[in-house]
């Protein structure tokens, strides 16, 4: 199991990854007076804001309604932060929606009681495709079927993704108290002998050292350590359209809505952008890497990693992807998808997706001086102005009592053909990028 937080404040933290986890956790870091002497160093493989990573994009949904109450408890934290201190100007409170058809109704409904039990307020429960239709003020008659189940809360919202982490970064750099490389990491310095990690060396082969390394490297911390059986990467599609400035009044107001059955959801257009993506099983991409953790160059590992926008400058959502996007907006609103409309940009974004959706926020069980914070599990963004915090906690040894047994190191690997997941997925099961990227001719 886990090794014990060490009794002494780190002289010096390296924490590799500068999206969400990463840099929520330098910010805690120099929150704390007790770091005041820590030398902290932030090192990513692109500049920021960085093209491929999770935590950038347009928009992020911001809800508390989880089926697990503990995030439903520290979401609820987050959001109170998103409203008042915590970039403000980039959270928008318009409510979600959301619905389902079959078996992921329970998921619906387990959300629904855990929200009802710490006092719902601004809750509309949606019992027909009617329903639905009103409160999103959908223009479509739901051609995928009625009977549809869900609710509305008018208290979620959404964040402008890159506007919040541009906020966060801005703000960090001001302190002066984070040096920051842009450099990528090709492996940690593993001391075999003691089982303790000392630091990283980067690409251009420089080392830096440090006593405590936070590997935060979103979907690609599987390049790093072996985490089979514990994370995998899936890619998940985002199609975008522009729209007018009238269309974007008009449902700017809109809650998202976001249908479990499918896994497809529509976020209010901003910027004269209107986003539709796929919160699925997603994308596979195994790739054979030398074994992270070896120093011989023959002992390999087969894991799923990202492939993105600049690995291949002309990647686009393979045409399952953006048909799935394209009958979803054909279903809630057909005047926006005529054929004279087209996705204009269509992007791969990784999850990195643990067994049952729970973050991984641990010492690593066999090496010394590394601790993982990653397995955002799609779901980690909204948490960006506490998770630092919570890190933080669990650095020192002191997890939020309610994720304890969440959080930790797994006690064992398990196949992936048996995770059971964090039950919110819908869509196509097993698709494997390169497959689907043959099938398609790549054209938007
Ligand atoms: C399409 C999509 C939709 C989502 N929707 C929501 C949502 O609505 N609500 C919500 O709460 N969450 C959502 N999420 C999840 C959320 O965005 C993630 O959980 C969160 O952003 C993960 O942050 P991270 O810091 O772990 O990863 P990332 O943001 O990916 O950061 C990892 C960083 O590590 C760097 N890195 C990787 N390898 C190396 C290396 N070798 N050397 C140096 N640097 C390296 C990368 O460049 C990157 O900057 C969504 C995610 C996706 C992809
Ligand atoms: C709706 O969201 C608010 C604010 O985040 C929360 O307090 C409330 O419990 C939620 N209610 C439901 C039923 O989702
Ligand atoms: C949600 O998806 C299900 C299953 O595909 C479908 O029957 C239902 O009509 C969809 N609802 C909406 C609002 O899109
Ligand atoms: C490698 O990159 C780091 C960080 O960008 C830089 O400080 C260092 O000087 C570089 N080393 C070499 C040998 O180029």
């Amino acid at each position: 199991m886990a090794s014990s937080a060490p009794v002494e404040i780190p002289s010096s933290i390296l924490i590799v990854g500068s999206g969400a986890f990463g840099l929520s956790t330098a910010w805690a870091l120099c929150q704390n007076p007790q770091y005041k002497n820590t030398l902290i160093t932030v090192v990513d493989r692109q500049p920021f804001p960085c093209p491929d990573c999770s935590s950038i994009d347009t928009s992020r949904i911001i809800r508390p309604d989880y089926a697990a109450a503990p995030y439903t408890r520290l979401a609820t934290v987050a959001q109170q932060r998103w409203r008042t201190d915590f970039a403000p100007e980039h959270y928008y409170e318009v409510g979600l929606a959301v619905t389902a058809w079959g078996p992921e109704q329970r998921y619906v409904s387990e959300s629904l009681a855990n929200v009802n039990a710490i006092g719902a307020d601004k809750t509309e429960v949606l019992n027909s495709a009617e329903d639905i239709k009103r409160a999103c003020g959908l223009e479509g008659k739901d051609e995928w079927g009625s009977g549809s189940t869900g609710y509305v809360n008018w208290s979620s919202g959404w964040a402008n993704a890159e506007g919040a982490m541009m906020w966060l970064r801005e703000n960090l750099e001001k302190l002066k108290r984070v040096k920051f490389v842009t450099e990528s990491v090709k492996k940690l310095l593993i001391d075999h002998k003691m089982n303790t990690v000392y630091g990283v060396r980067l690409s251009n082969s420089t080392e830096l050292k440090a006593d405590l390394t936070v590997l935060a490297a979103g979907a690609w911390t599987a390049a790093l350590i072996d985490l089979r059986g514990i994370c995998k990467a899936t890619g998940q599609a985002l199609c975008y359209m522009p729209i007018s400035a009238e269309e974007e009044a008009l449902l700017s107001r809109r809650p998202t809505i976001l249908n479990l059955s499918h896994g497809l959801f529509m976020i209010p257009p901003a910027n004269g952008l209107l986003k539709i993506a796929r919160h699925g099983h997603g994308y596979l991409n195994p790739t054979t890497i030398p074994n992270p953790e070896s120093e011989d160059p023959h002992d390999t590992i087969t894991t799923s990693l990202p492939y993105t926008c600049v690995d291949d400058p002309s990647q686009v959502v393979p045409t399952e992807g953006q048909r799935q996007c394209r009958d979803f907006l054909t279903a809630i609103h057909p005047s926006l998808s005529t054929p004279s409309r087209p996705f204009t940009r269509s992007k791969i974004c990784w999850y990195t997706d643990t067994r049952n959706g729970d973050f991984l926020i641990s010492y690593h069980p066999k090496y010394k001086g590394l601790f993982v914070a990653t397995g955002g599990s799609g779901h980690g963004f909204k948490f960006l102005p506490v998770i630092g915090e919570s890190i933080l906690e669990c650095i020192e040894g002191r997890t939020p009592e309610d994720f304890k047994g969440r959080w930790e190191w797994p006690a064992e690997r398990v196949p992936e053909e048996l995770w059971k997941g964090d039950g919110s997925r819908g869509g196509p099961i097993g698709l494997v990028l390169k497959e689907e990227m043959a099938k398609s001719k790549g054209k938007l």
